[in-house]
């Protein structure tokens, strides 16, 4: 079943994808710092296509900027050059509002840090990404629970992500990226701080999700996760490893 007949009424025009196989399409895309009077590059000419339903990862040594892609594949970085189209929309020419409501329509973030919101417990977290979406209150209670029980973390519901241990953040962290049940899902290594069974239930919900038709990408350093995908895409010193340097 193609995801992209999921949008009934398009309200704007970043609702509606155009209906491809390709749901994301990097050209020579870049990303450098300015180090003095000269440039430290990160990404050097990225073209590469994801198709839709594709379960990809990401590898590569530190610092080889894999972060980096998945934050711009992301929509969390503006600051590169190069041409990304995401489900057919030029991500590179959209305004920033226009951004971010790609990005909260179709994506699951799973970052590296967490980044959960130290301000709200772990249920109101989990019902940030619903609240960017047209469901009532009861359903979005009734999601929030099933995935804490899910998780099984019910019994963490109503602390503060400093409450938590890391591992018990990465979780939540997780859960919040799937409960919208987003198009795709960018992970940064999503189980890195986690017991290696917690790690491979994560790895079982994702191959579980991508079989539903859930597009994956995830940055591992980890030989038996990057097992789950059907892909590696690996990355050396900005490069994307066999592509031309020249
Ligand atoms: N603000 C910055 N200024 C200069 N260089 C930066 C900045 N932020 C990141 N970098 C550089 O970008 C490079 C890529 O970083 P990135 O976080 O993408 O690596 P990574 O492949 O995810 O590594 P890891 O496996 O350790 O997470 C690094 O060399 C880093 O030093
Ligand atoms: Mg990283």
């Amino acid at each position: 079943m193609s995801f992209f007949s999921r949008s009934p009424q398009p309200a704007s025009p970043i609702d509606d994808l155009a209906p491809s196989d390709v749901l994301i399409s990097l050209h020579q895309l870049e990303k450098s710092y300015a180090l003095g009077a000269s440039r430290s590059w990160v990404l050097r000419r990225i073209t590469l296509d994801i198709k839709e339903g594709e379960f990809v990862s990401i590898m590569g040594p530190s610092g080889a900027g894999k972060s980096t892609l998945l934050h711009i594949l992301g929509m969390h970085d503006s600051a590169w050059t190069g041409e990304y189209y995401f489900g057919g929309q030029p991500v590179h020419r959209l305004s920033a509002k226009d951004r971010a409501a790609l990005h909260k329509k179709w994506i699951g973030f799973v970052f590296q840090s967490y980044h959960l919101l130290d301000h709200l417990t772990v249920y109101e977290n989990l019902d940030v990404p619903l609240s960017y979406r047209d469901i009532k209150k009861a359903e979005r209670d009734s999601m929030v629970c099933d995935i804490l029980d899910r998780f099984a973390i019910v019994g963490k519901k109503d602390l503060y992500p400093n409450q938590l241990s890391g591992g018990q953040q990465q979780l939540v962290a997780v859960a919040r990226a799937v409960i919208a049940n987003p198009k795709i899902i960018l992970a940064d290594e999503p189980t890195g701080n986690l017991h290696s069974s917690q790690g491979r239930e994560i790895m079982e919900l994702f191959r579980k999700l991508n079989e539903g038709g859930t597009t994956i990408v995830q940055v591992t350093h980890s030989e038996a996760n990057a097992e789950y995908g059907s892909r590696v895409i690996e990355l050396k010193d900005g490069w994307l490893v066999g592509a031309p340097t020249a």
